[in-house]
């Protein structure tokens, strides 16, 4: 069976994670990104060994038809897809912006469900994806979030009705939903999240997560492993929600 798994944001932090959990798991991850993120990526770093890229802006079907069409060869099968690209804007009340506003669910969730659809006739019987949803669809205290709250609660739902449906083709769909994980913050998320402290605060564990960490979930979703496993979201956010 194919080894090939599509992964949207695969040039961001936590997709370059995945990424390489991904290799250590026997895939063949293809970092689909931004033209620019891609650029970026250093595919020649021992750290991305095993590693393709292809630009992929989710917003838009045409460039999301063609990066796959580049990514799959003809005849070609997916073993799975991570739809990992996503942003965040805050969104408080009365100060609410169109543009942000719009480009947070065309990211979030169409963009996710764009990707989904081009992809899902590719997946070979067995085959899996993996969503990255959010602490914040399950959560209430990070005032300004809840436009990006909105969308990653979304992704849940839209796991759910994608896993029913493909589960007669024999293929898993899961949510992956990470709590505040270490990477560079955006103004919009330090301004929400209070920074890493207090969000570190909120967590059982009393720290913030590691991409490595997000990783580590994706990867087990993916493989068969988690052969009974689908229609769930899963929360990596070290006892935020269940508190
Ligand atoms: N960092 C956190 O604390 C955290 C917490 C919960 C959920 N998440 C989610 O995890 C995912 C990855 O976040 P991250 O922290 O690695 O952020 P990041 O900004 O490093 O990565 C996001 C990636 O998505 C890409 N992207 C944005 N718009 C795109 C588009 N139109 N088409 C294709 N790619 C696009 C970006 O170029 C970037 O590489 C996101 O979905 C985010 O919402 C992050």
């Amino acid at each position: 069976m194919s080894r090939k798994v599509i992964v949207t944001g695969g040039a961001g932090v936590i997709g370059q994670a995945i990424c390489r959990r991904l290799v250590e798991g026997g895939f063949e991850p293809v970092a689909a990104d931004l033209k620019d993120a891609v650029e970026a990526l250093d595919l020649a770093a021992p750290a991305l060994a095993g590693v393709t890229s292809v630009v992929m802006d989710v917003t838009d079907r045409g460039s999301v038809e063609q990066a796959v069409a580049g990514a799959v060869a003809p005849g070609e099968t997916l073993r799975g897809v991570v739809n990992c690209a996503g942003i965040l804007r805050d969104s408080f009340l009365g100060e609410l912006d169109e543009a942000k506003l719009d480009l947070m669910f065309q990211v979030n969730i169409a963009g996710m469900a764009r990707v989904t659809d081009v992809c899902a006739p590719l997946l070979a019987e067995g085959g899996a994806i993996v969503n990255v949803g959010s602490l914040t669809g399950h959560f209430g205290r990070f005032r300004g979030a809840s436009v990006y709250g909105a969308t990653k609660a979304g992704i849940a739902a839209y796991t759910r009705y994608t896993a029913e449906e493909l589960a007669e083709r024999g293929i898993r769909v899961n949510n992956v939903a990470p709590g505040v994980i270490r990477a560079p913050m955006s103004p919009s998320m330090a301004r929400v999240s209070g920074g890493e402290e207090l969000s570190a605060s909120y967590a059982m564990l009393k720290r913030i997560g590691e991409p490595h960490e997000v990783a580590e979930a994706v990867e087990f979703l993916l493989s068969d492993r988690a052969s009974f496993i689908t229609a769930q979201t899963l929360l990596v956010d070290g006892g935020v929600v269940a508190w």
